[in-house]
């Protein structure tokens, strides 16, 4: 570390790490006394329902990823070869491997520019300028391919405008996938994300608000779609004494060991939505005059988790990018991150068509995500706040970066 400040952290600030402070030794224990620790057991059917009733929905189905939960919400919509799927382009690359798993091809929708999440004008304009409507349903006129479901991404805990993107759906006749990885906890006009479309899908990855080390759930309200989530998540298995399967399911079923993790972390996650909002305050407070440094602006109709605070650092005005800064503040101890490539960018979805206004691009070049735990200390947060304000010198940025190539 360079940093000679006397509030200098004695130890790295590491941008996420898991808070475990609750039941979850105890639960765990529990699992391990009993041997109960595989794919069935009290504390999956415990955590099933604590986490529906926490997202406002009827059924939740654990299961071993936020990915596998995508996986299995595409094919419960019936997701199919060579159909289309319009998903946000800003977002974790599982939303679009999630819809090539089941040989679909994602189109990608750019990112409105106040609240950074898929930007329900693109869809409309995918939809009726670049589809058909045909007598079974919408058809991409360039590819031929039918278009077969909407998959919204809540990113970085703030919802998507769902009210339009359902609208959407109802007109052309279309499903709708949340991804709401990133989501527990966040509410558009009042109802939490995850239950508003036919399916939703949330992550308990080891930096989510609430982590089983791993682990995702399908979430819906309707009973058939939850029994065939079950049913497809546990090999398709017909018979519940002879191995007779009635077709190609997965092994995707969380462990007991692992919600009874989850139920130890969802009895806290108040707690723990209560800390990230605190956090997110020092950063608002702290860095609201620093020259070119931005955060995305709540939409009024939601309520927002924060779940990784995330600065928009325009470099003309903040004097250096956001990769310099994010070396600058590597060297003092502070891990940062840039957001993640939009997915038109990536090599691995090179080829696949996306509706683009530029947004997704310059967010991805003026984006870095900065320390958000939990269990962050409100002086680690002034220092994050005070290293970044220090590094500001906004009458340098042509030579930096000229230097930066
Ligand atoms: C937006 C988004 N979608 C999907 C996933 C995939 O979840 P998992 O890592 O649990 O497979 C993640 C996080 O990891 C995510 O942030």
């Amino acid at each position: 570390m360079t940093d000679k400040s006397p509030n200098a952290p004695a130890a790295p600030i590491a941008l996420y790490t898991p808070e475990i402070r609750g039941n979850e030794w105890k639960y765990v224990k529990e699992c391990l006394d009993t041997a109960w620790v595989s794919s069935v057991g009290a504390f999956v059917d415990r955590f099933e329902h604590m986490l529906a009733e926490r997202m406002g929905v009827r059924h939740a189905v654990a299961v071993t990823s936020g990915t596998a939960a995508l996986h299995t919400a595409l094919n419960l919509m019936g997701v199919m070869h060579d159909d289309e799927v319009l998903v946000s382009t800003l977002t974790f690359i599982a939303s679009a491997n999630a819809v090539r798993y089941c040989g679909a091809w994602p189109v990608f929708i750019d990112a409105e520019p106040n609240h950074w999440q898929m930007d329900p004008q693109r869809v409309e304009e995918f939809l009726t300028e670049r589809c058909e409507r045909r007598r079974d349903g919408v058809y991409n006129l360039r590819t031929g391919r039918r278009v077969r479901a909407l998959l919204p991404v809540h990113m970085l805990g703030h919802p998507v405008d769902m009210d339009p993107i359902l609208k959407l759906a109802k007109k052309f006749d279309l499903r709708v996938i949340e991804d709401a990885a990133e989501g527990l906890g966040v509410q558009y006009k009042g109802r939490s994300v995850g239950g508003l479309g036919d399916v939703g899908c949330i992550s308990f990855n080891g930096n989510k608000l609430i982590t089983t080390g791993g682990g995702g759930a399908v979430l819906t309200n309707d009973p058939e779609l939850a029994k065939r989530a079950r049913y497809l998540t546990t090999q398709a298995k017909d018979d519940p004494l002879e191995f007779v399967h009635g077709e190609v399911g997965y092994n995707y079923r969380l462990t007991n060991l692992q919600a009874a993790m989850g139920c130890g972390q969802l009895e806290c996650v108040d707690e723990f939505i209560a800390a990230k909002r605190a956090i997110a305050e020092i950063y608002c407070e702290r860095l609201h005059d620093v020259p070119g440094v931005t955060f995305f602006n709540p939409s009024p109709q939601a309520r927002c988790t924060y779940w990784m605070n995330t600065l928009r650092i325009q470099p003309e005005e903040y004097g250096k990018t956001s990769r310099q800064l994010m070396k600058e503040l590597q060297a003092r101890g502070v891990q940062t991150r840039p957001l993640w490539q939009p997915m038109h960018l990536s090599p691995a979805h090179r080829g696949c068509e996306s509706v683009l206004t530029g947004v997704a691009d310059q967010l991805y070049s003026q984006c870095l995500t900065v320390p958000s735990s939990v269990g962050l200390r409100r002086e680690e947060a002034e220092f994050v706040c005070e290293t970044i304000a220090s590094l500001a010198s906004p009458h340098s940025f042509c030579h930096n970066y000229r230097e930066a190539g």
